[in-house]
Formats: structure tokens, C-alpha cells, sequence
């Protein structure tokens, strides 16, 4: 009886593994990366459905808590996307969110997060395909980790 519910949980969980998509959460800047994936969009430049956005005013807005906690609800990846250095649209929100991620990097990686689960990245609003690429490029690493557990590293 043990063996038969062991090969029935072996079953199950390998039916899970073979369902599980992996879910990217993208903080965009209203005016630059969320511009940048519009543009991906309207140019019918396929990107992976992984990826879920939530538009924010600027990449200085994201705390490292907003990130800390996706992870913990069960994201398998985040990105934070705003304007190039130099070009914030609050003058100096980037810098700021510069320096903040470098304490996300830190806190992730106690947490046993691998580093392919999170990218900071500078995307114009003309930049379209190179939002398409970040987003392709993390939704294959994302694949190829399997799902995020907080705790494991
Ligand atoms: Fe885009 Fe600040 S407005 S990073």
C-alpha cells in the first residue's frame, strides 16, 4: 500500500512539474520600459506569456520589499525596468532604485534565491526589442531553474 502511494504521489508530482509555468513579475516605469514593451507590442515582437506587469511611476517607486514579497507569494521572477541613467523622468529615481536593488541582490540571495530570478534593467521606450530579448531571455532561465523556493539555497 506505502509503494502504491509512493508511485502515486511520484505521478502526481511529476504531472505538476510537467504544468508548471513559470510566472515573471515586471515592475515597468510608466515612462520608459512600459513605453518599451507598448512598443514590443504594437510591433507584433512575440515575447513570453510568463510575464505579468504592474506599471509603476517611476523605477525609484519599487521598494525592496515589494520584491521581497513576490517572491514569498510565489513568483518565480522579477524584473525591475526603468529609464537609462541619466534619463529618469524624476530626475534621480533610477539612481535611487539602482542602490536599492543591490540590497534586493543581497536580501534574495540569503533567502536562497538564485540570481537568474532577478534583473535590473534599463529599457527605453523605443527599446521594444530589447524588452522582448530581457524577457525571453529570463522566462528561459526561469525554465530552466524550475520553480522558486524561498529558503532553499
Ligand atoms: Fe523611468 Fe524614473 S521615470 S526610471
Amino acid at each position: 500500500m506505502a509503494q502504491q502511494l509512493t508511485a502515486e504521489t511520484a505521478t502526481e508530482e511529476r504531472a505538476e512539474v510537467a504544468e508548471w509555468r513559470p510566472t515573471l513579475l515586471a515592475y515597468l516605469c510608466n515612462w520608459c520600459s512600459y513605453a518599451g514593451a507598448n512598443l514590443a507590442g504594437a510591433s507584433r515582437m512575440p515575447y513570453d506569456a510568463a510575464i505579468r506587469v504592474i506599471r509603476v511611476p517611476c523605477s525609484g517607486r519599487v521598494d525592496p520589499l515589494m520584491i521581497y514579497k513576490a517572491f514569498e507569494r510565489g513568483v518565480d521572477g522579477v524584473l525591475v525596468g526603468g529609464c537609462h541613467l541619466g534619463d529618469c523622468h524624476y530626475s534621480e529615481g533610477n539612481y535611487a532604485c539602482q542602490g536599492r536593488m543591490t540590497l534586493v541582490k543581497a536580501l534574495l540571495k540569503a533567502a536562497g534565491i538564485e540570481e537568474g530570478r532577478f534583473r535590473l534593467e534599463w529599457i527605453s521606450a523605443s527599446e521594444g526589442s530589447i524588452f522582448q530579448a530581457v524577457v525571453n531571455e529570463m522566462a528561459a532561465k526561469l525554465r530552466e531553474l524550475g520553480p522558486a523556493r524561498m529558503g532553499d539555497g
